[in-house]
């Protein structure tokens, strides 16, 4: 570095290049695992900070801007604030997957050093640009405005037994290491943990439909800190996985189609992230552009091109639920409504976001995961890698958040395949716009729906029909589907 910049971070001088992100500098560089990466470009405040007194995300902050400023993460909070903290947030149960926290401290901290009786509003105000998605804020709140009053009026810390019997109230075995971000998130392991491990990402579809005619590589494999640039003939097992179907391609492969934009079709691996986004630059994929398929409709259409055309339909699955004679009560009824409903998508936004670190271990591989399901996992990396399923280990470190969107494998065989075939130790991390494209979404409804009911109001008949655009692979949707048909009455007597 030509440059140098200095900084203070909880109390120590640093020289640090000033292009480089405050983020990369006080986790990889300090190791100050507390600041959390949940979107790399300001938008959820896991990686909020203290910059001269005021909260401040890390990760949209270049060190060439900080140049005598003072920065304090949870790591440099004093062993007070760190007890009280602790104590704060456990006791009121603010703490689930603990992926937000730290910035939620921050926030806090930053808010009492100058206010140190805050009302709740003001308490609101520090946090509103921190999402939590498990929580909820109202505790999270709670949990500042009881740091706060241990603190201002100097009270000690009420010992937290440990055990206090079945219904009573009492704190999270966690959250000590949640709240001063000790606990291990897989992105959390680094290359001090685990010495060589190199860096891997997917290069996915430029076309939500397109043929894969050709993929040049040579270049990327030239480039010197590549490790490894693989495609579906790399691929000792199973190219297709799947979580109840097996119809996901892990890498499409040459000559065949890409379902949507998610599709990963060469996998890259590199001794830094810097070398990785160069290699993935230097990879030709060469496309025959299909028109695709959008929602539902234009699946069901006739004629419509098959998403998979293995399976010879575009229906994933069709569910049949009947209780009762429902046409027969609808028509007796005095009463009926009928509306037709829409649903959209939604994405999960789990704050931590996908990431796997795999190994090469007894003849096969080891994962450290941020999983919902780490046997399936285990299972579709084994059918992958064409093992027997002993031969994959996976251990999962803390989940920051899933609600269901984590539930398919997405990263982890990636890491795995990269690790089994390279010999290297790789993590594999999505960026957030990669999560946000990749993993299933809760589905799209359309819903036409009758209710009957008598002269008295009293309710006699439903009837629903309903079509979910379950997306480009079978994941889950046919048991939500179901879900959706056995729970579409919801708790009413009929
Ligand atoms: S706001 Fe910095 S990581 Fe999300
Ligand atoms: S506890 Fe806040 S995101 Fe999970």
């Amino acid at each position: 570095m030509d440059r140098i910049c200095k900084l203070w971070i909880n109390g120590q001088e640093v020289a640090v290049d000033p292009e480089r992100k405050l983020i990369d500098i006080l986790r990889r560089d300090l190791r100050l695992k507390s600041v959390k990466d949940g979107c790399s470009e300001g938008a959820c405040g896991t990686c909020t900070v203290i910059i001269d007194g005021k909260a401040t995300k890390a990760c949209v902050q270049k060190a060439g801007r900080l140049e005598g400023k003072h920065i304090v993460t949870v790591e440099g909070l004093s062993p007070r604030e760190k007890d009280v903290f602790v104590y704060a947030f456990g006791e009121v149960g603010a703490v689930q997957c603990g992926f937000c926290i730290p910035g939620m401290v921050m926030c806090g901290k930053a808010l009492i050093d100058v206010n140190p009786t805050p009302t709740r509003l003001d308490i609101t105000a520090a946090i509103r640009n921190n999402i939590c998605r498990c929580t909820g804020y109202k505790k999270i709140i709670d949990g500042i405005a009881l740091a706060a009053e241990l603190l201002r009026d100097d009270k000690p810390i009420p010992v937290v037994g440990g055990y206090r019997g079945v219904g009573e109230h009492c704190q999270r075995v966690n959250v000590k290491t949640k709240v001063l971000g000790t606990g291990k998130y897989t992105d959390d392991l680094d290359d001090v943990d685990l010495p060589g491990m190199c860096y891997g990402s997917a290069i996915r579809s430029a076309y939500p439909r397109a043929v894969v005619k050709a993929i040049h590589t040579e270049k990327a494999k030239a480039l010197p800190g590549v490790v490894c640039v693989l495609t579906a003939e790399d691929i000792p097992g199973s190219v297709k996985v799947g979580h109840l179907k097996v119809d996901w391609d892990t890498l499409i492969p040459v000559g065949t189609t890409t379902h949507y934009l998610g599709d990963a079709i060469v996998m890259v691996a590199a001794e830094t992230p810097e070398i990785l986004a160069e290699a993935k630059k230097l990879v030709d994929i060469e496309y025959e552009e299909l028109p695709p398929l959008t929602c539902a409709a234009e699946a069901l259409a006739e004629g419509a091109p098959l998403v998979h055309p293995s399976a010879g339909t575009n229906i994933l699955a069709h569910e049949h639920l009947i209780r009762g004679d429902a046409d027969a009560v609808i028509a007796a009824s005095k009463y009926k409504v009928t509306h037709h409903f829409e649903t959209p998508w939604t994405e999960h936004a789990f704050l931590e976001l996908e990431c796997a670190v795999a190994m090469p271990f007894d003849d096969g591989v080891f994962i450290y995961s941020s999983d919902q399901g780490i046997y399936d996992t285990r299972r579709e990396t084994a059918l992958m890698l064409g093992l027997p399923e002993e031969k994959v280990v996976v251990e999962n470190c803390f989940v920051g958040g899933g609600f269901g969107g984590k539930e398919d494998v997405t990263v982890q065989h990636l890491a795995a395949l990269v690790a089994y075939v390279s010999k290297r130790i790789c993590k594999v991390k999505l960026t957030r716009q990669e999560s946000i494209l990749i993993h299933p979404k809760r589905h799209q409804f359309s819903m036409d729906l009758t209710t009957a009911c008598d002269e008295q109001g009293k309710l006699t008949a439903m009837k629903l029909v309903a079509v979910t655009d379950n997306g480009a692979y079978a994941s889950l949707g046919g048991p939500v589907l179901q879900r959706a048909c056995t729970h579409a009455a919801g708790p009413y007597n009929y």
